[in-house]
């Protein structure tokens, strides 16, 4: 990494940084110098988190409260803020939603992202670093994934992050002043070390470790274990869960290794675990047994999911190291702290 943290202080529009992601890099870019300005509309992110990262970070993080589709809001946004670069987390992320509103989530994701698109080129700011996903990899033939494995999408949510990948190529090839990263994330969990900061779903989680945390807080009795008939040592899906720490320290590196072009990059850890090994282990990190039942599979999901991280390794130089015990650690931390979310929020 370059280190241009102690002379450069860029601001860095991030969009959705009011949500679990976006607000771990807010956090993590303000700590090496970089002014943060946040644009969130709050479908699905808290203005509480806004104020913990002005709190964590000992800064006036700007954030405003508008929908990407706003032109007008953004073209304020870019033409007082000073912005150099962008991190657009901003979307919609539920796959069973996506397939029962698919024009919403199409709509919603690809419609903010042209919007975006549109007020870079008008303010002549050209450095974006997307979310993607590592569902755009579908079910895969061989794992681990590198990023040239096929992809494919199984519903409307992953194609809409396969669709604003080809736009954001098909935008870099018709002028090399472009210059984006797609950060394809395996399984973000974890939560900041201070537990102030984590994930908060609305509704019934989707996930399976918010799910658990809310079961060993008390707030779910018990863990249902889609399928243990898969193709894997337990029976259980495995997964490549990553800390989201580390997640939000590979969008750093992926922002500061930024060039014309663009270039997808897998961020993972490489190693697996399965729901019974998250639920077990997150038992042993809360000192809580957590109760599960098995259940049939989830439509949709594949047997095994693992990334293998070596571009971005080598080319972003950056690796996810905190362990699983650290990540269900800090996701626990973060529960027990705030057991209802930003909700019941005290500080
Ligand atoms: N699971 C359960 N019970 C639950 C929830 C999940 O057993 O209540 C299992 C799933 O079957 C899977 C594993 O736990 O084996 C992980 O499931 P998650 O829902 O936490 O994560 P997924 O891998 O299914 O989904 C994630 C992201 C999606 C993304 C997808 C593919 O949440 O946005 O990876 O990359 F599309």
């Amino acid at each position: 990494m370059s280190g241009r943290w102690f002379t450069v202080k860029e601001t860095v529009l991030v969009t959705g940084g009011a949500g679990y992601i976006g607000s771990h890099t807010a956090v993590a870019l303000s700590e090496r110098g970089y002014r943060i300005v946040i644009v969130d509309d709050l479908s699905n992110g808290s203005p509480v988190a806004v104020d913990v990262i002005r709190r964590l970070t000992d800064t006036d993080v700007a954030f405003h409260e508008a929908d990407l589709t706003d032109t007008g809001a953004l073209d304020r946004i870019f033409a007082t803020e000073g912005i150099s670069a962008v991190l657009h987390f901003a979307g919609l992320k539920a796959v069973g939603e996506s397939v029962a509103l698919p024009l919403r989530y199409y709509q919603v994701n690809l419609g903010s992202t042209m919007s975006l698109l549109e007020a870079m080129d008008r303010h002549d700011v050209r450095q974006l670093v997307f979310s993607s996903s590592a569902t755009v990899y579908g079910d895969p033939e061989t794992v681990p994934i590198s990023e040239t494995a096929p992809t494919g999408a199984t519903n409307p949510y992953g194609r809409s992050k396969l669709i604003i990948e080809d736009i954001l190529r098909d935008v870099a090839a018709s002028d090399d002043r472009w210059q984006f990263c797609l950060l394809r994330y395996f399984n973000p969990v974890g939560a900041h070390a201070s537990g102030d900061l984590g994930e908060d779903p609305a509704g019934i989680p989707n996930n399976l470790v918010p799910f658990v945390m809310q079961v060993a807080v008390g707030r779910r009795p018990e863990v249902q274990v889609f399928g243990t008939d898969y193709d894997t040592p337990d029976g259980t899906g495995v997964r490549d869960y990553i800390h989201v720490v580390d997640l939000a320290d590979g969008h750093l590196a992926a922002l500061e290794a930024l060039e014309p072009g663009c270039e997808a990059f897998n961020l993972g850890t490489g190693t697996g675990a399965s729901v019974l090994e998250v639920i077990d282990a997150t038992s042993l990190v809360s000192g809580r047994e957590v109760p599960y039942t098995v259940v049939e599979r989830r439509p949709g999901d594949i047997a095994v999911s693992l990334a293998d991280p070596t571009r971005a390794n080598d080319r972003l130089g950056w690796r996810a190291d905190r362990s699983l015990e650290t990540m269900l650690h800090d996701s626990w931390n973060w529960q027990s702290k705030h057991p209802m979310g930003f909700e019941d929020y005290e500080d």
